[in-house]
């Protein structure tokens, strides 16, 4: 178990684990995308271990890019606006796969898709570590996921506890 700010954590998931699934995901991706170059696109912060593992794991001819979600509250709203940053490539006509550390409500995948389809890209495919029951409003374009999780906050691989844990190998739960 670990602390991390005011609250404990029990581990969940162990990196050996992770990777074993990792490699099964990278061989999916693989067989599916033989023919195509695929352009990887990463979600930061999270996702940095992630696709950072599973690239390891690609043989395909391709290649990979960055970008961040800001999240903001907008005056006069009740919603938050996420804006998208980073994206510096061109994505018109190529077959983009969207690498995400966990989707939760989904909403930010949406807001991704929605502005990729408007780029015009060729196919775009999203791949997750993690995902929680929420994520079946994207599952359309949820082909890859790693490991389905009950609704549970986690922490560790990539995963924050308010800027914390992301440095942690395992995946661990918050104990209740
Ligand atoms: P969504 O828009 O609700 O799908 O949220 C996605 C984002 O929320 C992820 O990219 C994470 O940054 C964050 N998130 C969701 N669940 C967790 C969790 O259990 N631990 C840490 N971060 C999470």
């Amino acid at each position: 178990m670990i602390v991390v700010k005011d609250r404990t954590f029990e581990k969940f998931i162990c990196y050996e684990d992770i990777l074993e699934r990792i490699a099964i995901l990278a061989g999916n991706i693989d067989e599916d995308y033989k023919d195509r170059k695929p352009l990887f696109i990463a979600v930061l912060n999270g996702s940095f271990m992630f696709a950072a593992d599973l690239l390891k794991e690609i043989s395909l001819n391709c290649e990979i890019s960055f970008i961040k979600v800001a999240s903001y509250e907008e005056m006069e709203s009740t919603g938050n606006v996420r804006q998208l940053i980073g994206l510096n490539e061109n994505i018109f006509k190529r077959d983009v796969i969207i690498i995400e550390d966990i989707i939760d409500t989904g909403r930010t995948m949406l807001k991704i898709l929605e502005e990729f389809k408007s780029l015009g890209a060729n196919s775009i495919e999203v791949v997750t570590l993690f995902s929680k029951p929420g994520a079946v409003i994207i599952q359309e374009h949820l082909k890859y996921i790693g490991f389905e999780l009950p609704e549970a906050f986690v922490l560790g691989y990539g995963l924050d506890y308010d800027g914390q844990g992301r440095n942690l190998k395992d995946l661990y739960k918050l104990k209740d």
